[in-house]
Protein backbone atom coordinates (compact mmCIF):
# COMPACT_ATOMS: atom_id res chain seq x y z
CA UNK A 1 0.00 0.00 0.00
CA UNK A 2 1.28 3.30 -1.10
CA UNK A 3 1.82 5.26 2.26
CA UNK A 4 0.84 8.82 0.76
CA UNK A 5 -2.67 8.73 0.74
CA UNK A 6 -4.99 11.13 -1.50
CA UNK A 7 -7.26 12.52 0.66
CA UNK A 8 -10.33 14.31 -0.14
CA UNK A 9 -12.00 16.51 2.88
CA UNK A 10 -14.89 18.33 2.45
CA UNK A 11 -15.70 21.47 4.14
CA UNK A 12 -11.76 21.78 4.04
CA UNK A 13 -11.82 25.41 4.21
CA UNK A 14 -13.61 25.39 7.11
CA UNK A 15 -12.31 25.53 11.13
CA UNK A 16 -12.21 21.68 11.71
CA UNK A 17 -11.67 20.51 8.24
CA UNK A 18 -8.48 23.04 7.55
CA UNK A 19 -6.80 22.01 10.44
CA UNK A 20 -7.51 18.27 8.94
CA UNK A 21 -5.74 19.36 5.95
CA UNK A 22 -2.52 20.67 8.01
CA UNK A 23 -2.58 17.45 9.72
CA UNK A 24 -2.72 15.14 6.83
CA UNK A 25 -0.35 17.06 4.75
CA UNK A 26 2.30 17.11 7.57
CA UNK A 27 1.69 13.21 7.43
CA UNK A 28 2.71 13.55 3.89
CA UNK A 29 -0.59 12.72 2.25
CA UNK A 30 -1.92 14.91 -1.42
CA UNK A 31 -5.18 16.80 -0.11
CA UNK A 32 -8.27 17.69 -1.92
CA UNK A 33 -9.64 20.40 0.28
CA UNK A 34 -13.24 20.40 -1.66
CA UNK A 35 -15.81 24.07 -0.04
CA UNK A 36 -18.02 25.97 -1.47
CA UNK A 37 -16.80 28.67 1.02
CA UNK A 38 -20.62 29.46 2.55
CA UNK A 39 -19.06 29.20 6.13
CA UNK A 40 -15.55 28.75 4.93
CA UNK A 41 -12.52 31.13 4.58
CA UNK A 42 -9.54 31.21 2.35
CA UNK A 43 -8.05 32.60 5.11
CA UNK A 44 -8.21 29.00 6.38
CA UNK A 45 -6.08 27.47 4.13
CA UNK A 46 -3.94 30.45 2.38
CA UNK A 47 -0.70 29.29 4.39
CA UNK A 48 -1.15 25.82 1.95
CA UNK A 49 -2.13 26.69 -1.18
CA UNK A 50 1.35 26.96 -2.10
CA UNK A 51 2.25 23.58 -1.44
CA UNK A 52 2.71 21.16 -3.99
CA UNK A 53 0.24 18.16 -2.20
CA UNK A 54 -2.72 20.51 -1.67
CA UNK A 55 -5.37 21.05 -4.20
CA UNK A 56 -8.49 23.25 -3.72
CA UNK A 57 -11.76 22.83 -5.93
CA UNK A 58 -14.69 25.11 -5.43
CA UNK A 59 -17.41 22.85 -5.48
CA UNK A 60 -21.26 22.52 -3.94
CA UNK A 61 -21.30 19.04 -2.26
CA UNK A 62 -24.96 18.31 -3.49
CA UNK A 63 -23.79 17.80 -6.68
CA UNK A 64 -21.67 14.63 -7.68
CA UNK A 65 -18.26 15.04 -8.08
CA UNK A 66 -15.65 12.87 -9.65
CA UNK A 67 -12.75 12.36 -8.91
CA UNK A 68 -10.17 9.84 -7.61
CA UNK A 69 -9.20 9.75 -3.65
CA UNK A 70 -8.07 7.13 -1.28
CA UNK A 71 -10.14 8.14 1.80
CA UNK A 72 -12.83 10.83 2.60
CA UNK A 73 -13.63 12.81 5.24
CA UNK A 74 -16.99 14.75 4.50
CA UNK A 75 -17.21 17.84 6.49
CA UNK A 76 -18.88 19.74 4.35
CA UNK A 77 -22.11 21.37 6.13
CA UNK A 78 -22.54 24.76 8.38
CA UNK A 79 -22.40 24.23 12.21
CA UNK A 80 -23.37 26.93 13.79
CA UNK A 81 -27.09 27.56 14.18
CA UNK A 82 -27.26 30.94 12.65
CA UNK A 83 -25.52 29.70 9.82
CA UNK A 84 -27.28 26.96 9.37
CA UNK A 85 -30.96 28.30 10.09
CA UNK A 86 -29.61 31.17 7.01
CA UNK A 87 -30.67 28.47 4.33
CA UNK A 88 -32.31 25.69 6.11
CA UNK A 89 -33.40 23.72 3.03
CA UNK A 90 -29.44 23.96 1.93
CA UNK A 91 -28.38 22.93 5.07
CA UNK A 92 -30.73 20.05 4.77
CA UNK A 93 -29.76 19.15 0.86
CA UNK A 94 -25.84 19.81 1.96
CA UNK A 95 -26.13 16.77 4.33
CA UNK A 96 -28.57 14.52 2.93
CA UNK A 97 -27.37 15.20 -1.00
CA UNK A 98 -23.91 15.66 0.32
CA UNK A 99 -23.71 12.25 2.16
CA UNK A 100 -25.26 10.68 -0.99
CA UNK A 101 -22.60 12.18 -3.35
CA UNK A 102 -19.95 11.54 -0.84
CA UNK A 103 -21.10 7.74 -0.25
CA UNK A 104 -21.19 7.40 -3.79
CA UNK A 105 -17.93 8.69 -5.02
CA UNK A 106 -16.74 5.96 -1.87
CA UNK A 107 -18.23 3.35 -3.42
CA UNK A 108 -16.82 4.02 -6.68
CA UNK A 109 -13.33 4.67 -5.60
CA UNK A 110 -13.38 2.07 -2.95
CA UNK A 111 -12.53 4.96 -0.77
CA UNK A 112 -12.74 4.70 3.01
CA UNK A 113 -14.97 7.40 4.03
CA UNK A 114 -15.61 9.86 7.67
CA UNK A 115 -18.72 11.19 8.56
CA UNK A 116 -18.55 14.78 10.85
CA UNK A 117 -21.98 13.62 12.74
CA UNK A 118 -22.63 15.44 16.10
CA UNK A 119 -23.56 15.45 19.18
CA UNK A 120 -26.92 17.41 18.30
CA UNK A 121 -28.58 13.92 16.82
CA UNK A 122 -28.97 13.28 20.26
CA UNK A 123 -31.22 16.74 20.12
CA UNK A 124 -32.71 17.96 23.89
CA UNK A 125 -31.27 14.83 25.57
CA UNK A 126 -33.22 12.83 27.94
CA UNK A 127 -30.61 10.90 29.24
CA UNK A 128 -27.39 12.11 30.72
CA UNK A 129 -24.82 12.02 29.85
CA UNK A 130 -25.17 10.76 26.17
CA UNK A 131 -24.06 7.25 25.36
CA UNK A 132 -24.27 6.03 21.25
CA UNK A 133 -26.79 3.76 21.46
CA UNK A 134 -29.42 6.44 23.04
CA UNK A 135 -31.70 7.31 20.01
CA UNK A 136 -32.23 10.74 20.78
CA UNK A 137 -35.12 13.63 21.45
CA UNK A 138 -35.20 15.70 18.26
CA UNK A 139 -37.97 18.07 17.02
CA UNK A 140 -38.21 17.13 13.54
CA UNK A 141 -40.10 20.27 12.96
CA UNK A 142 -38.03 22.77 14.98
CA UNK A 143 -35.60 25.45 13.80
CA UNK A 144 -32.93 22.83 14.63
CA UNK A 145 -34.27 19.83 12.54
CA UNK A 146 -32.79 21.39 9.04
CA UNK A 147 -29.08 20.24 11.03
CA UNK A 148 -29.97 17.90 13.73
CA UNK A 149 -32.65 15.71 11.25
CA UNK A 150 -29.87 15.93 8.42
CA UNK A 151 -27.22 14.81 9.94
CA UNK A 152 -29.64 11.95 11.14
CA UNK A 153 -30.24 11.12 8.09
CA UNK A 154 -27.05 11.11 6.78
CA UNK A 155 -26.01 8.85 9.21
CA UNK A 156 -28.83 6.50 7.83
CA UNK A 157 -27.11 6.66 4.74
CA UNK A 158 -23.76 5.78 5.95
CA UNK A 159 -25.32 2.83 7.77
CA UNK A 160 -27.15 2.04 4.68
CA UNK A 161 -24.39 2.20 2.11
CA UNK A 162 -21.81 0.11 4.50
CA UNK A 163 -24.76 -2.14 4.89
CA UNK A 164 -25.96 -2.80 1.24
CA UNK A 165 -22.68 -1.52 -0.91
CA UNK A 166 -20.21 -2.70 1.34
CA UNK A 167 -18.73 0.62 1.91
CA UNK A 168 -16.24 1.36 4.61
CA UNK A 169 -17.67 3.59 6.75
CA UNK A 170 -16.69 5.82 9.88
CA UNK A 171 -18.90 7.81 11.78
CA UNK A 172 -17.81 10.03 14.82
CA UNK A 173 -20.38 12.08 17.01
CA UNK A 174 -18.33 15.17 17.21
CA UNK A 175 -20.04 17.52 20.68
CA UNK A 176 -18.57 20.76 20.99
CA UNK A 177 -15.31 21.53 19.48
CA UNK A 178 -13.54 25.09 19.80
CA UNK A 179 -9.95 26.24 18.83
CA UNK A 180 -8.32 28.70 16.84
CA UNK A 181 -10.15 29.63 12.89
CA UNK A 182 -13.64 29.11 14.63
CA UNK A 183 -15.71 31.30 12.71
CA UNK A 184 -15.77 34.79 14.55
CA UNK A 185 -19.43 35.85 14.47
CA UNK A 186 -20.91 32.21 14.36
CA UNK A 187 -22.97 32.65 17.31
CA UNK A 188 -21.20 29.81 18.96
CA UNK A 189 -20.45 30.31 22.49
CA UNK A 190 -16.88 30.18 22.89
CA UNK A 191 -16.29 32.23 20.23
CA UNK A 192 -18.64 34.51 20.78
CA UNK A 193 -17.91 34.66 24.06
CA UNK A 194 -14.28 35.54 23.22
CA UNK A 195 -14.86 38.13 20.57
CA UNK A 196 -16.77 40.19 22.75
CA UNK A 197 -14.07 40.15 25.78
CA UNK A 198 -11.52 41.33 23.47
CA UNK A 199 -14.11 44.41 22.39
CA UNK A 200 -14.76 44.90 25.79
CA UNK A 201 -18.35 43.93 24.63
CA UNK A 202 -21.58 43.03 26.95
CA UNK A 203 -21.11 39.01 27.18
CA UNK A 204 -24.29 37.91 26.10
CA UNK A 205 -25.76 34.47 28.50
CA UNK A 206 -29.19 32.63 27.13
CA UNK A 207 -31.36 31.55 29.96
CA UNK A 208 -29.56 32.09 33.24
CA UNK A 209 -26.13 30.67 31.81
CA UNK A 210 -26.74 27.59 33.80
CA UNK A 211 -27.06 25.32 30.97
CA UNK A 212 -24.19 23.18 30.48
CA UNK A 213 -21.86 22.44 27.40
CA UNK A 214 -18.56 20.38 27.20
CA UNK A 215 -15.96 22.24 24.58
CA UNK A 216 -13.35 19.87 23.26
CA UNK A 217 -10.39 21.59 21.48
CA UNK A 218 -9.30 20.75 17.58
CA UNK A 219 -6.52 19.23 18.43
CA UNK A 220 -7.78 16.44 20.70
CA UNK A 221 -10.71 15.92 18.37
CA UNK A 222 -8.27 15.22 15.12
CA UNK A 223 -6.74 12.84 17.41
CA UNK A 224 -9.69 11.12 17.58
CA UNK A 225 -10.67 10.91 14.23
CA UNK A 226 -6.95 9.94 13.32
CA UNK A 227 -7.66 6.83 15.78
CA UNK A 228 -10.91 6.20 14.62
CA UNK A 229 -9.86 5.86 10.67
CA UNK A 230 -7.18 3.82 11.72
CA UNK A 231 -10.03 1.22 12.98
CA UNK A 232 -10.04 -2.05 11.40
CA UNK A 233 -12.90 -2.76 9.16
CA UNK A 234 -15.18 -3.59 12.10
CA UNK A 235 -15.55 -0.75 13.82
CA UNK A 236 -17.47 1.70 12.29
CA UNK A 237 -18.97 3.87 15.10
CA UNK A 238 -21.11 6.08 15.94
CA UNK A 239 -18.60 7.10 18.19
CA UNK A 240 -18.79 10.28 20.61
CA UNK A 241 -16.00 12.68 20.63
CA UNK A 242 -15.95 15.30 22.98
CA UNK A 243 -14.73 16.16 25.84
CA UNK A 244 -16.68 14.82 29.40
CA UNK A 245 -15.66 17.45 31.34
CA UNK A 246 -18.77 19.70 32.00
CA UNK A 247 -18.53 23.73 32.33
CA UNK A 248 -21.97 26.10 32.75
CA UNK A 249 -22.16 28.94 30.21
CA UNK A 250 -21.57 31.25 32.73
CA UNK A 251 -18.46 29.31 34.25
CA UNK A 252 -16.99 29.75 30.61
CA UNK A 253 -17.55 33.61 30.11
CA UNK A 254 -16.11 34.25 33.67
CA UNK A 255 -12.62 32.35 32.29
CA UNK A 256 -13.25 33.82 28.96
CA UNK A 257 -13.17 37.47 30.93
CA UNK A 258 -10.12 36.50 33.48
CA UNK A 259 -8.09 34.87 30.78
CA UNK A 260 -8.78 38.34 28.65
CA UNK A 261 -8.44 40.63 30.93
CA UNK A 262 -11.59 42.37 29.60
CA UNK A 263 -13.92 44.84 31.08
CA UNK A 264 -17.00 42.48 29.46
CA UNK A 265 -20.22 42.17 32.10
CA UNK A 266 -22.88 39.47 31.54
CA UNK A 267 -26.42 40.43 30.63
CA UNK A 268 -29.03 37.77 30.19
CA UNK A 269 -31.40 37.01 26.92
CA UNK A 270 -34.43 34.53 26.40
CA UNK A 271 -33.33 30.93 26.07
CA UNK A 272 -33.91 30.22 22.24
CA UNK A 273 -36.59 27.83 21.23
CA UNK A 274 -34.59 23.66 21.36
CA UNK A 275 -31.53 25.08 23.03
CA UNK A 276 -30.62 21.69 24.64
CA UNK A 277 -29.98 22.37 28.84
CA UNK A 278 -27.11 19.92 29.20
CA UNK A 279 -24.98 18.02 26.41
CA UNK A 280 -22.56 15.89 27.70
CA UNK A 281 -20.37 12.94 25.59
CA UNK A 282 -19.67 9.42 27.43
CA UNK A 283 -16.74 8.82 25.84
CA UNK A 284 -16.23 5.10 27.25
CA UNK A 285 -16.55 3.93 23.53
CA UNK A 286 -13.88 6.26 22.44
CA UNK A 287 -11.52 5.19 25.42
CA UNK A 288 -12.05 1.34 24.99
CA UNK A 289 -11.57 1.25 20.84
CA UNK A 290 -9.68 3.94 20.44
CA UNK A 291 -7.97 4.70 23.19
CA UNK A 292 -8.74 8.35 22.98
CA UNK A 293 -9.53 10.78 25.57
CA UNK A 294 -8.99 14.59 25.09
CA UNK A 295 -5.94 16.31 26.99
CA UNK A 296 -5.99 19.71 26.73
CA UNK A 297 -7.34 21.65 29.34
CA UNK A 298 -10.15 23.97 28.52
CA UNK A 299 -8.17 26.93 30.16
CA UNK A 300 -4.51 25.84 27.84
CA UNK A 301 -7.01 25.93 24.70
CA UNK A 302 -8.82 28.99 25.30
CA UNK A 303 -5.58 30.93 25.49
CA UNK A 304 -4.80 29.59 22.03
CA UNK A 305 -7.97 30.52 20.53
CA UNK A 306 -8.06 33.55 22.83
CA UNK A 307 -4.42 34.58 20.95
CA UNK A 308 -6.08 33.86 17.58
CA UNK A 309 -9.25 36.22 18.17
CA UNK A 310 -6.89 38.80 19.35
CA UNK A 311 -4.51 38.36 15.97
CA UNK A 312 -7.44 38.30 13.95
CA UNK A 313 -9.37 41.35 15.22
CA UNK A 314 -6.22 43.19 14.76
CA UNK A 315 -5.44 42.57 11.02
N1 LIG B 1 -17.40 22.60 15.48
C1 LIG B 1 -18.14 21.79 16.19
O1 LIG B 1 -18.26 21.97 17.40
C2 LIG B 1 -18.86 20.63 15.55
C3 LIG B 1 -19.64 19.81 16.36
C4 LIG B 1 -20.30 18.74 15.78
C5 LIG B 1 -20.18 18.48 14.43
N2 LIG B 1 -19.41 19.30 13.67
C6 LIG B 1 -19.35 19.01 12.24
O2 LIG B 1 -18.03 19.11 11.77
C7 LIG B 1 -18.03 19.64 10.44
C8 LIG B 1 -17.14 20.86 10.38
O3 LIG B 1 -17.63 21.85 11.28
P1 LIG B 1 -16.88 23.24 11.51
O4 LIG B 1 -17.09 23.60 12.93
O5 LIG B 1 -15.51 23.17 10.97
O6 LIG B 1 -17.80 24.19 10.65
P2 LIG B 1 -17.42 25.22 9.48
O7 LIG B 1 -18.68 25.95 9.15
O8 LIG B 1 -16.24 26.03 9.87
O9 LIG B 1 -17.01 24.25 8.32
C9 LIG B 1 -17.93 23.70 7.41
C10 LIG B 1 -17.34 23.85 6.02
O10 LIG B 1 -18.24 23.24 5.07
C11 LIG B 1 -18.36 24.10 3.96
N3 LIG B 1 -19.64 23.84 3.32
C12 LIG B 1 -20.89 24.08 3.78
N4 LIG B 1 -21.81 23.68 2.90
C13 LIG B 1 -21.13 23.16 1.84
C14 LIG B 1 -21.53 22.59 0.61
N5 LIG B 1 -22.82 22.47 0.28
N6 LIG B 1 -20.56 22.18 -0.26
C15 LIG B 1 -19.24 22.30 0.06
N7 LIG B 1 -18.81 22.84 1.23
C16 LIG B 1 -19.75 23.26 2.10
C17 LIG B 1 -18.27 25.50 4.54
O11 LIG B 1 -17.96 26.49 3.58
C18 LIG B 1 -17.19 25.30 5.59
O12 LIG B 1 -15.90 25.50 5.05
C19 LIG B 1 -19.49 19.93 10.09
O13 LIG B 1 -20.01 18.86 9.34
C20 LIG B 1 -20.17 19.99 11.44
O14 LIG B 1 -21.52 19.63 11.35
C21 LIG B 1 -18.76 20.37 14.20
Amino acid sequence: MRQSRRILVSGGAGFIGSHLCDKLLAEGHEVLCVDNYFTGWRRNIEHLVNTPRFEVMRHDVTFPLYVEVDDIYNLACPASPIHYQHDPVQTLKTSVHGAINMLGLAKRTRAKIFQASTSEVYGDPTVHPQTEDYWGNVNPRGIRACYDEGKRAAETLFFDYHRQHKVRIKVARIFNTYGPRMHPNDGRVVSNFIVQALQNADITLYGDGSQTRSFCYVTDLLDGIARLMATGEDFIGPVNLGNPVEFSIRELAERVIALTGSKSKLIYLPLPSDDPKQRQPDIALARRELGWEPKVALEDGLKETIAYFRTLLAS
